[in-house]
């Protein structure tokens, strides 16, 4: 099925105003553009007079043709001047780039990024067979990504982030055999991405953040055994995580978040990843038991982080006694329930943290004394709306900066913990009168929040001061 939709997503261009071209009340299928910038090759400021640039025209019609639009959608696009075509914006301060680009056929490095270069990508690119690198981050392209890259057969790094392509990745993208490197960080890339991905297998880096596709991951993403990056953040991608995803045994960082589309279950076998560093699932509706064997081969693990939208359905089930083989420095878990609400003790082996953040997990237990010095490492901590009981040390490691215990239940006394610059302690049980010695023994703090607790007395002068 061919997917039509071609997101209109928020540009970074202030300039850019998005529309719906054409919309049939009796069909599913409707095309949704944005404002697609040409160029014009005149100096002329009244955009009704600026002359299109031929090429641009040309490479418009062919996108026209490339959608098979039965119902001729694009209908408005006729007659010689490009610019007065609904949905064209002609600028007039950006440089398109040759056509006689294409005859440089022995070009292996093409790098115009960051030029000022607009419009569609000009197709005698599409005649540098022999390019490796193509780099036009950063300029003003615009339309959808043509069918003719797949032709650039010895390409090896394609950049092309900071556009305003929209429109699908192209199947002939899978004929990209040499492809190591794919950026295209862009806002508007949608729809599903095609299975030839799957084709790519010396792809090492992919990364696709903040754009709109759509749909489930094809299950031939496993296929690409030397990816070591799988950047996917910010996008409408729905379903499950592929099963295969255990296949991609190279795997350093996996970034799924803010995709809220994404439901079901995390397949175990991400547990196999021996290479992977980052894990960002934080993301998704997971409906799911999230177990040790998730983590079985991930030794080398230093990132977690992980949440669901869907309130009260992502169940951490490990055992209270379970001692991970990672050690991580960034644990950041959120909005879900662990199937053990006793204090988890494996965080005791985790002496390498340095961010913690257990927020919103039905933690419901005394602070063991342990955890104040378990890792030498740690600044920031947040364990805030658990059900924790028990008081505050009176001293804590010395790394410590921020600490958020809010909405809890604790009780005692305001601790004076002297390295320590930002606390909230807010929505606690805490009582007694407040140490009016505070701004000698706390004297880096910033920020302090004791709101909803029982303290007695009166603020102390000095405090103010
Ligand atoms: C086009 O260029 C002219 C001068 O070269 C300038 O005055 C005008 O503002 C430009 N218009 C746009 C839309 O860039
Ligand atoms: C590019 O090649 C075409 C023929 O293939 C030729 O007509 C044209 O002059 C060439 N352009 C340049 C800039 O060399
Ligand atoms: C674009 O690249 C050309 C050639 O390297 C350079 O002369 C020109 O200054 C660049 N333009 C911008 C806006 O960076
Ligand atoms: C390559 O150049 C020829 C003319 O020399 C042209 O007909 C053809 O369409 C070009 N192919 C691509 C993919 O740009
Ligand atoms: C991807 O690989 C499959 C199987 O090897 C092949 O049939 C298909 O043509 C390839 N697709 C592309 C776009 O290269
Ligand atoms: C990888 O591709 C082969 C065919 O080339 C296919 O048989 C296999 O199932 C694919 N593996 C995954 C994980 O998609
Ligand atoms: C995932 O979401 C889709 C669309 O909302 C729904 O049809 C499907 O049943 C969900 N899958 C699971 C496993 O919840
Ligand atoms: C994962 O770990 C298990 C047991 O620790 C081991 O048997 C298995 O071979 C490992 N798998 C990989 C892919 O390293
Ligand atoms: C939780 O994990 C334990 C040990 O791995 C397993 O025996 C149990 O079935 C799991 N519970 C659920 C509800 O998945
Ligand atoms: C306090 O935490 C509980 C969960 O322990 C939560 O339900 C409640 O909304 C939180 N209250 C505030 C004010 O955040
Ligand atoms: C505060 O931090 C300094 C180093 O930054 C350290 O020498 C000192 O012992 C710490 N104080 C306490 C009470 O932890
Ligand atoms: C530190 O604490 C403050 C106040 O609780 C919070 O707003 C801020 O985001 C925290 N900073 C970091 C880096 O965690």
């Amino acid at each position: 099925m061919t997917c039509h939709k071609l997101a209109a997503a928020s540009f970074q261009l202030l300039s850019l105003v998005s529309f719906l071209l054409f919309l049939n009340p009796d069909s599913s299928i409707f095309l949704e553009a944005t404002t697609i910038f040409a160029n014009s090759n005149t100096a002329d400021d009244e955009r009704s007079n600026a002359a299109c640039i031929e090429e641009e025209r040309k490479a418009l019609l062919e996108f026209k043709r490339d959608l098979q639009d039965p119902l001729l959608a694009l209908h408005y696009w006729v007659g010689k001047d490009c610019c007065n075509w609904h949905g064209i914006v002609c600028n007039n301060q950006t440089v398109p780039l040759p056509t006689s680009i294409g005859n440089l056929s022995n070009l292996h490095n093409l790098d115009l990024s960051s030029n000022s270069t607009s419009g569609p990508l000009p197709t005698s690119i599409g005649n540098l067979s022999n390019l490796q690198n193509l780099d036009l981050s950063s300029n003003s392209i615009s339309g959808p990504l043509p069918t003719w890259i797949g032709s650039l057969s010895n390409l090896q790094n394609l950049y092309l982030s900071f556009n305003s392509i929209f429109g699908p990745l192209p199947t002939s993208i899978g004929s990209l055999s040499n492809l190591q490197n794919l950026y295209l960080f862009s806002y508007s890339i949608s729809c599903p991405l095609p299975t030839s991905i799957g084709n790519l297998s010396n792809l090492q880096n992919l990364y696709l953040s903040s754009n709109s596709i759509s749909g489930p991951l094809p299950t031939s993403i496993g296929n690409l055994s030397n990816l070591q990056s799988l950047y996917l953040s910010w996008n409408s991608i729905s379903g499950p995580l592929p099963t295969s995803i255990g296949s991609l045994s190279n795997l350093q960082s996996l970034d799924l978040s803010s995709n809220s589309k994404m439901n079901g279950t995390i397949p175990e076998s991400i547990g196999q990843l021996r290479e992977l560093e980052h894990k960002y699932l934080d993301c998704c509706s997971w409906e799911v038991f999230i177990s040790e064997n998730h983590f079985q081969n991930t030794s080398r693990l230093h990132t977690f982080s992980l949440s669901s939208e869907a309130s009260n359905s992502l169940v951490f089930n490990v055992s209270h006694v379970w001692i991970p083989i990672f050690n991580l420095k960034i644990l950041y878990i959120t909005d879900s329930k662990l199937m053990d609400t006793a204090f988890p003790m494996w965080l005791r082996s985790q002496k390498f943290l340095n961010i913690l953040i257990l927020q919103r997990l039905g933690i419901s237990d005394i602070i063991p004394d342990w955890f104040w010095r378990f890792s030498p490492f740690l600044q920031y901590m947040s364990l805030s709306h658990n059900q924790l009981r028990g008081n505050l040390p009176k001293s804590v490691s010395s790394t410590l900066q921020n600490v958020s215990m809010k909405n809890n239940s604790l009780v005692g006394s305001l601790p004076l913990w002297p390295n320590v610059t930002q606390l909230s302690l807010a929505s606690n049980r805490f009582s007694g009168p407040l140490p009016l010695n505070i701004g000698h023994e706390m004297s880096k703090l910033v920020f302090l929040d004791l709101s909803r607790n029982y303290f007695s007395g009166n603020i102390p002068r000095d405090w103010t001061g």
